[in-house]
């Protein structure tokens, strides 16, 4: 039972991705009462909703190791519970609640635009959205988009080939290319990914810009041959091709407008060309100032992710602020939010995962982050008494959510829903079953 066992500490986790589910397991072997608090129904965040969902082995695994950190009786889930100004409970209700600590790892799902005229247009998304679509996320698995025949893919990511994955092999479009800012040295996706969709590379393409970046790229130090070579290594492995989708790369191009139709359908996009320079350390991009059109019906922007800027905390550079000047820190790094206009920390609040750093890196990245924010909580903790009345706190914070009058997924919940999925599954021959909206997930678990 989980009130014989409650610790003398509580710590409200706000985010069930891999940063909140790894930062409540440290916390727990700690004997801390971990209360888990998660917008989704189900846990998993982007290992859930971002991963590529024929990825099957890779999410049986994870939620494996999700499931062992919930089975641990001092964590406490509630899903489909929004945390934030405009959810279900602020940071200031929960901290008045009397939770000694908050931990936020609520990702980075907030959307980052560029400020482009046309952002607005019909064909013109941010993958994320998209992401979400394929993988299932109510409400995005039931909303419509419109993907027309020749999509510009903004950005050169692994976000980006998973992108074009899904165009290349699924939509099987006729055109994908990638709109990339910098040169082909700068690519920052892995070639596993490439794998899945070289097959469709136009290699002539490839080849005219490697000869016409060379020149710009020699002038910063750079050899594309390395750049060709890393790309072309990966076909002997590749993916047999199931589509004629043609797919290349469009270097040293930013995009600056996306042009639309009297329907207000997009009808192309303007990129400008650019050149590198060596600035700050890193090679950049430097526009020219001449410009081109792309053919295009469709623009994704792939160019990586910011947080929640209505969520209740400061946000400087796609990411919840840090105190510069930590008193807990943890490999170096500051895990305590911190309001920059006031000068000071936020009190009893930390961030870790992608809230503390947007888009930074795969699941284990992820993790090592979430257990570095559960440290620097352990060691705020070690300051703070114990609390006299944990259990009072508790039942205060339930009966609060019990006016809220929706249903909150329980570890119990989750657990039934596992189970019908599992038999859907089964029934199908599937090696996964997912409901794609919220109303048929609280059927399933017996909650409408
Ligand atoms: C498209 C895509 C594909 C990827 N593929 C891979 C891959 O193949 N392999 C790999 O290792 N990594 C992959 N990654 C990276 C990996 O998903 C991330 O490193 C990791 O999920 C980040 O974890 P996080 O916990 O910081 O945030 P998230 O995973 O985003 O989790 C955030 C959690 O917070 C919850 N939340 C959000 N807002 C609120 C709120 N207001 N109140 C309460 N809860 C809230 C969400 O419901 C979610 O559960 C991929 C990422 C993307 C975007
Ligand atoms: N299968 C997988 O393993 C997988 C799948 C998806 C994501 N992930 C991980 O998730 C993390 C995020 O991936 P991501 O692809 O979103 O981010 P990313 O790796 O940072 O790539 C973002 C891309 O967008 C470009 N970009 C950013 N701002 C731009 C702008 N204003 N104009 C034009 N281009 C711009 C970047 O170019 P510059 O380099 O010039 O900034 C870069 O090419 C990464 O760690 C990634 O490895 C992993």
């Amino acid at each position: 039972m989980v009130d014989e066992i409650l610790g003398k500490h509580l710590v409200a986790v706000i985010g069930a991705g891999p940063a909140g589910l790894f930062a409540s397991k440290i916390l727990a072997m700690h004997g801390i009462h971990v209360v888990l608090l998660n917008r989704d129904i189900i846990p998993g965040g982007l290992a859930e909703y971002g991963i590529y969902y024929d990825k099957f082995k890779m999410k049986e695994g994870l939620h494996r190791q999700f499931q062992q950190i919930l089975d641990n009786p001092l964590i406490d889930y509630y899903g489909n519970l929004t945390i934030g100004e405009k959810g279900d409970f602020s940071l200031s209700d929960l901290r008045a609640l009397g939770f000694q600590a908050l931990l936020v790892t609520v990702g980075a799902q907030g959307t980052k635009w560029l400020g482009l005229p046309g952002e607005n247009l019909i064909g013109v998304y941010h993958a994320k959205d998209l992401v979400f679509h394929y993988n299932l996320l109510p409400p995005y698995s039931t909303m419509d988009f419109h993907i027309g025949r020749r999509v510009a893919l903004i950005g050169a990511g692994n976000v980006m080939l998973d992108m074009a994955h899904w165009l290349i092999r699924d939509l099987q479009v006729d055109e994908v290319i990638a709109v990339v800012r910098r040169g082909p040295n700068e690519v920052k996706f892995s070639k596993e990914e490439l794998k899945m969709v070289v097959q469709n590379l136009d290699l002539a393409k490839l080849e005219s810009e490697m000869e016409r970046t060379q020149p710009i790229a020699d002038a910063v130090g750079q050899n594309v041959g390395e750049a060709k070579e890393y790309i072309s290594s990966t076909l002997p492995k590749a993916l047999e091709p199931i589509s004629n989708t043609r797919f290349y790369f469009d270097f040293l191009a930013s995009p600056t407008h996306i042009l639309g139709d009297a329907q207000g359908y997009v009808m192309g996009l303007e990129v400008e060309d650019t050149t590198l320079i060596c600035a700050e350390g890193e090679v950049q991009a430097k526009r020219l100032g001449t410009k081109r059109i792309l053919d295009v019906d469709t623009v994704i922007f792939c160019i990586g992710d910011k947080v929640d800027e209505t969520f209740g905390l400061p946000v400087r550079r796609n990411a919840f602020v840090k105190h510069p000047d930590p008193f807990y820190p943890v490999d170096g790094l500051s895990y305590e939010a911190y309001d920059p206009d006031l000068n000071r920390p936020i009190d009893r609040v930390f961030v870790a995962g992608w809230s503390r750093e947007a888009s930074s890196g795969l699941v284990g990245v992820a993790r090592k982050d979430g257990e570095n924010g559960a440290n620097a909580v352990l060691e705020f903790l070690k300051t703070a008494p114990n609390l006299v009345d944990p259990n009072s706190i508790l039942d205060e914070f339930r009966g609060k959510q019990k006016k809220l009058n929706k249903p909150i997924i329980l570890k119990s919940d989750l657990k039934e829903l596992a189970e019908v999925s599992a038999e859907e599954a089964a029934k199908s021959g599937l090696p996964a079953f997912k409901y794609a909206t919220n109303d048929e997930m609280l059927a399933a678990m017996g909650l409408n």
